[in-house]
């Protein structure tokens, strides 16, 4: 019984909402979608499930894709997604095709705005703009918490602008950069000579691609990445950039309360 909130995070945008969830809901339990994923069968006995994730080329993550085909949902009596950015709603939709498979489909949807950590192509927020934020998602968490707790059906709808988007632009582009790897990112991320070989990056990678060679990270070939941007981002030197991005001249994100080692933590 209880509440299960399954989340990603690599900034610690999602890991917060999660936390504050929690704090806000009696009796949940957060549970790492990458641990979970180690697992042969993903089986829950909670009566509210809930999967929260960023938007990764406006849609879910790949291994939320994952996860959404291999969790066994019988338990739920009521089921939420959410996502840590404003979105259309045909992400909720993409999720419910994977759903319906096991004869369910999401009870209500959420998309909260959190600062973006994108840097190959988005200017990082101020504190200040982060902070603004901030408040106004604590607001909006307290809505959200209210339909949960009161198990009511609730969908995000961005309408006619949303609807032609979805099918336009944003499904070209999610494929392009699906197709593509986000255009070779895994292979185009370095260490420039600011590195001073602490090891957070090996540590903190959720999919452990990386490894300290002679003290300098190296990105294992082998290995695909999760694209989650916890090394980039949580690198205390901004050594790590992205080849040809223009990365070396722009600040980083990561959610001021959120440490390194909570996002290594959900390897556990
Ligand atoms: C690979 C990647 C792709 C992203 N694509 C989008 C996007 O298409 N639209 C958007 O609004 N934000 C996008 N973002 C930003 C994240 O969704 C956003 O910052 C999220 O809150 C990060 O959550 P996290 O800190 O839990 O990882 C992307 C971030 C990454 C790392
Ligand atoms: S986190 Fe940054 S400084 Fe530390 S080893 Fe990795 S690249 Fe070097
Ligand atoms: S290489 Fe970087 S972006 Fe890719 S999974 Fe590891 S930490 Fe995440």
């Amino acid at each position: 019984m209880g509440v299960e909130i399954y989340y990603f995070s690599g900034t610690g945008n999602t890991l917060h909402v999660a936390r504050e969830l929690k704090r806000r809901i009696p009796e949940t339990t957060l549970i790492s979608i990458i641990g979970a994923l180690k697992k042969e069968k993903i089986e829950s006995e909670a009566e509210i499930i809930g999967v929260i994730f960023p938007i990764h080329a406006h849609t879910f993550p790949l291994v939320v894709k994952e996860f959404l085909k291999k969790v066994d949902l019988q338990s739920a009596s009521y089921i939420f997604a959410l996502s840590t950015r404003l979105c259309v709603d045909k992400v909720f939709s993409a999720i419910n095709k994977i759903l319906k498979k096991k004869d369910r489909i999401i009870d209500a949807s959420f998309a909260v705005n959190t600062p973006v950590n994108y840097v190959p192509f988005f200017a990082i927020l101020s504190e200040k703009e982060v902070m603004r934020l901030e408040e106004k998602l604590q607001t909006r968490l307290d809505e959200i918490q209210a339909i949960i707790s009161n198990k009511q059906t609730s969908y995000e709808r961005t309408g006619l602008l949303g609807f032609l988007l979805a099918n336009t632009l944003l499904r070209f582009s999610t494929f392009m950069f699906q197709k593509t790897g986000y255009f070779g990112l895994q292979k185009a991320f370095y260490a420039d000579d600011k590195c001073i070989g602490c090891g957070t990056c090996e540590k903190i990678c959720l999919s452990n691609k990386i490894e300290l060679v002679d003290n300098k990270p190296i990105w294992k070939e082998n290995i695909d990445c999760t694209y989650c941007f916890a090394c980039i981002s949580y690198c205390p030197s901004i050594a790590i950039q992205v080849k040809g991005k223009r990365t070396t001249k722009k600040g980083r994100y990561h959610h001021p309360l959120i440490k390194a080692e909570d996002i290594a933590e959900q390897k556990l």
